[in-house]
């Protein structure tokens, strides 16, 4: 069911009204951080996997970014499928995210955004997440926060169309990366009023 769902939205998801109000600014703080990151480090090839790509909207975007290597993952079929006709150079991973262990390199930068809260184990993948980073890597993770009741309850609506997640609050992630990651930034991104809280957070690893 968790997959198939995702499957459903393949088709139609890069024309989803979220695309507007959500996905896509998240996207533009997303690329602005990498930007940022990439201008401070010394080397020029850096790696990034995009976990959770679906159609890899995010990977395209950050195509001609000098020196970076992208590559994206998802358990859905139909969701690869679309990101590949996007990003047709780049490498995908069709794995669940509990598979992690099974990619047998580290990468510079990790991105992940909404899709934490479809984990069934948020706790096991951040782990997962933190051994596949390089050590001074760059991991940034972006979701709807279940930070207060408005938030919670519009929440309530999104999972309608998504099936079960959970949606860390402030404290409940700062939890899950206890002892594993710091956080160099969170930011928030609200651009109606009816719209969920999304929390930014960029992490360095501990
Ligand atoms: C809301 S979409 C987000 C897609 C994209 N990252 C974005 O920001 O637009 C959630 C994505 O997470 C993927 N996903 C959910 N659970 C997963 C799991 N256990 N393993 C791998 N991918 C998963 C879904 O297939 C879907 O493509």
């Amino acid at each position: 069911m968790k997959k198939k769902i995702w499957d459903f939205w393949a088709k139609n998801y890069s024309k989803l009204w979220v695309q507007k109000y959500s996905l896509g600014p998240t996207r533009t703080k997303v690329k602005h951080i990498i930007s940022s990151y990439l201008s401070i480090e010394e080397s020029t090839a850096m790696s990034l996997l995009d976990v959770g790509c679906g159609t890899g909207e995010l990977l395209y975007e950050l195509q001609g970014v000098k020196g970076l290597q992208r590559s994206g993952l998802d358990f859905s079929k139909g969701m690869i499928e679309e990101s590949q006709k996007k990003n047709k150079d780049i490498k995908h991973y069709v794995l669940d995210v509990q598979e992690l262990d099974k990619i047998e390199r580290k990468f510079n930068i990790i991105t992940c955004t909404h899709s934490l809260p479809y984990y069934p184990s948020q706790s096991d993948i951040i782990k997962k997440i933190h051994s596949l980073l390089e050590k001074d890597g760059l991991a940034v993770f972006a979701f709807a926060s279940g930070n207060n009741w408005f938030d919670k309850i519009i929440l309530l609506f999104v999972k309608l169309t998504t099936g079960p997640a959970s949606y860390p609050s402030d404290k409940d992630f700062k939890k899950l990366i206890d002892g594993l990651f710091q956080i160099e930034k969170r930011e928030v991104i609200k651009i109606k009023p009816y719209m969920p809280t999304i929390a930014v957070y960029s992490l360095k690893k501990v």
